[in-house]
């Protein structure tokens, strides 16, 4: 297959350089392969814990009439206890109060569609958490700030250009920046 000098350095040279592109896609995939935020509400225990649970869980009605989890035959307790005790933590933990969703929805709508204006207070935007400037906005009562929101205001266009932000969405944003601004 190589027959000449030329033909056995250009194979060489070859081999060199697919081997250091594939370590260095390795390294790569070693190094970089888990980009995770640790402070991401997906990596909290309780929704580890969620995610790793068992798929179902056995249980089997004892002779007097008690709800009891089946230990393995033969094998050691420890396994079938650690097996059923996560579960027993998780069971209960409800949904989120609506109280907290709202806010979730005001938080998420400023975040996308109103900090770039009202965070910095560009183009005479008032700045979230200015106090001085909100004053006044909010004298004029939370109505006419929803009103103002959803219909535009001098340089802000209508919903701060979200137009398919429902108009109960924007009240929750003006409600997230009024809070932070009093
Ligand atoms: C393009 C920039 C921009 C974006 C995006 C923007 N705003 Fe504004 N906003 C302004 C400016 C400028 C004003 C001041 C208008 C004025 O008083 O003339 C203002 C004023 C307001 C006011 C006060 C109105 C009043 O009556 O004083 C509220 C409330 C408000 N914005 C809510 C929002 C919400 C909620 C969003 C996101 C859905 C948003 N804005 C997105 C620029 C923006």
């Amino acid at each position: 297959m190589i027959k000449t000098q030329k033909g056995l350095v250009r194979t060489v040279l070859l081999f060199i350089i697919v081997s250091l592109a594939a370590i260095f896609l390795i390294v790569k995939l070693i190094g970089g392969g888990l980009n995770v935020d640790p402070d991401s509400p997906a990596m909290s225990e309780d929704a580890i814990a969620e995610r790793l649970k068992p798929v179902g869980q056995v249980s089997v009605l004892s002779a007097a009439g008690e709800d009891s989890t089946p230990e393995a035959p033969g094998s050691d307790q420890s396994a079938g206890a650690a097996e059923s005790t996560p579960q027993a933590t998780i069971a209960g933990k409800g949904e989120p109060s609506g109280e907290t969703a709202a806010a979730n929805v005001g938080d998420q709508v400023y975040n996308t569609s109103c900090a770039v204006c009202h965070g910095p207070g560009i183009a005479d935007a008032p700045k979230v958490g200015d106090k001085a400037v909100w004053e006044a906005r909010i004298a004029q009562g939370i109505d006419a700030l929803y009103a103002n929101a959803i219909n535009g205001k001098g340089t802000m266009p209508p919903k701060g250009g979200a137009m398919s932000t429902s108009d109960d969405d924007i009240r929750a944003a003006v409600d997230i920046m009024v809070s932070k601004s009093r």
